[in-house]
């Protein structure tokens, strides 16, 4: 038997008994530990990959509207302290941003958050702060290029191949919708001019003006824009905006999809095999849903999916987040106009072979021990079997030529024995 034969049985063997776990679409449940934050809504969250932390910021629940930083590590599944970072020592004062809610905030590939727009009680806010997640440290900028109009509910995507945030959409303090397109340019600090509008009436494929809607950047950099409330009301619909030619894209329906109720304050991720996943969100009659659609570009399909696990109630205003271990963390949101909430809830998003980074290193330490011992096994077996195969041909020879080995035998000298110690 060949090595890669033993290996591949023993590989069935494991994943028979568990260590290779297939999971799929499943709210995983949590063992927390640590404090959770205030129950709040329409805050933000994204991740810190260098040390797995989600990055909460803002929020508004009944009586407050929040500027606080919240960490949570997925890893560990617990709350760390809440942290308000003050950067005064480092950087002009007012560099905290002022509590919002209905903001913006994105990762950039060099470990910072910005924080874009949002509104509080009063003000619709136009500027844009920056996080450096590394040093825990807010830094004040001041960007070129002129600010666009102040909005809040809007959406962004990063594009890194440009260095590049695209905003889209939101709503402004006289309460008027927008459909235009800001794009920052975050390695230069800058508002990039002009602004692009869409127009309905001009691009066919334009979405209408919105807030409350989604967006994620496809992997093959498109942004894309699903439901939200637009004049009219809720909607399902989805829009395709090309980062790189600068279009809006052909995005009707496969013919055989299945569509979601229109929604608005839902929460998107990308997940790793490039489909969109939309979890929760407000329904046309102000009612919040828990339901779980998952969105294929390859074929303009929309799914349902009811996936396995207990889920978290319905929500709207909540924030989903996806990690780099397959999940998606969905925290906050509220359930109602007066109920707010601070769960967090985990869900397993891939078909996944290992189910954490953890896993995945034992595994391979296990299979590097087994896969050497079979190779020594195997090397032992192939010694034992020449051996064996020597005796035989020796055997062999005694039959055939059994005088002459006698012969030889006997003529073969006495073996001496050197005496120990000759020199003494
Ligand atoms: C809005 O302002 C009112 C009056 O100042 C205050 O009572 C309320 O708590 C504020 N709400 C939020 C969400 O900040
Ligand atoms: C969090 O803060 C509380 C109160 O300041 C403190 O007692 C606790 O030890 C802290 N926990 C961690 C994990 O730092
Ligand atoms: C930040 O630092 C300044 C100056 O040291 C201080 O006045 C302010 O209270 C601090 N704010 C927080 C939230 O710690
Ligand atoms: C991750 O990094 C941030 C910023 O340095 C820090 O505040 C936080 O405690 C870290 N989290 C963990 C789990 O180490
Ligand atoms: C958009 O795509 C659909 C299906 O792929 C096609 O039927 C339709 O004609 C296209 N619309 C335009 C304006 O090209
Ligand atoms: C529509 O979906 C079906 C399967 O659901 C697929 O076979 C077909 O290719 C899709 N059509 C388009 C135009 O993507």
């Amino acid at each position: 038997m060949k090595p890669i034969t033993l290996i591949l049985i023993l590989l069935s063997i494991t994943s028979v008994l568990g260590v290779i776990t297939i999971v799929t679409d499943s709210w995983i449940k949590i063992i927390l530990s640590g404090v959770p934050p205030t129950s709040i809504a329409y805050h933000s969250s994204v991740l810190n990959p260098i040390n797995n932390t989600l990055v909460i910021f803002g929020g508004k629940n009944k009586d407050t509207t929040y500027n606080t930083l919240t960490l949570y590590d997925i890893i560990n599944d617990a709350w760390l302290n809440m942290s308000l970072s003050n950067s005064t020592n480092n950087s002009p004062a007012g560099s905290i941003p002022s509590a919002r809610y209905g903001h913006v905030a994105l990762t950039t590939p060099f470990n910072t958050m910005y924080v874009f727009g949002g509104r509080d009680n009063t003000s619709v806010f136009n500027d844009i702060y920056k996080y450096n997640m590394e040093l825990d440290q807010w830094v004040l900028i001041k960007p070129t290029g002129t600010p666009p109009q102040g909005r809040w509910g809007h959406s962004g995507v990063m594009y890194a191949i440009k260095n590049q945030f695209l905003f889209f959409g939101g709503k402004t303090l006289d309460n008027l919708l927008l459909n235009d397109i800001i794009r920052y340019d975050f390695e230069l600090d800058a508002w990039i001019q002009p602004i692009e509008y869409g127009s309905s009436t001009v691009d066919p494929f334009a979405p209408s003006k919105r807030y409350l809607h989604s967006a994620i950047l496809t992997l093959t950099n498109e942004m894309v824009i699903f439901g939200g409330m637009e004049q009219q009301g809720v909607s399902n619909a989805i829009y395709l905006f090309s980062a790189e030619t600068n279009v809006w894209l052909n995005s009707t329906l496969n013919t055989t999809s299945d569509l979601p109720s229109p929604v608005s304050s839902h929460g998107t991720i990308l997940t790793p095999l490039g489909q969109m996943l939309v979890f929760g969100g407000q329904l046309k009659d102000q009612t919040s849903t828990d339901a779980v659609w998952k969105f294929d570009f390859k074929y303009m399909t929309w799914t349902s999916i009811l996936p396995s696990g207990l889920g978290p109630d319905a929500r709207f205003g909540h924030t989903a987040t996806a990690t780099n271990l397959n999940t998606m963390m969905v925290f906050g949101g509220q359930s109602s106009s007066s109920s707010y909430l601070n769960d967090i809830a985990k869900y397993n998003v891939v078909n996944s072979v290992l189910r954490s980074s953890s896993d995945g290193v034992v595994l391979v330490v296990l299979l590097s021990i087994v896969g050497s011992m079979i190779v020594g096994l195997c090397f032992a077996l192939d010694l034992m079997a020449e051996r064996n195969e020597r005796a035989k041909l020796e055997r062999e020879l005694k039959v055939t030529g059994s005088e002459l080995k006698l012969k030889k035998k006997s003529k073969k000298p006495e073996e001496v024995r050197q005496p120990l110690f000759e020199k003494f």
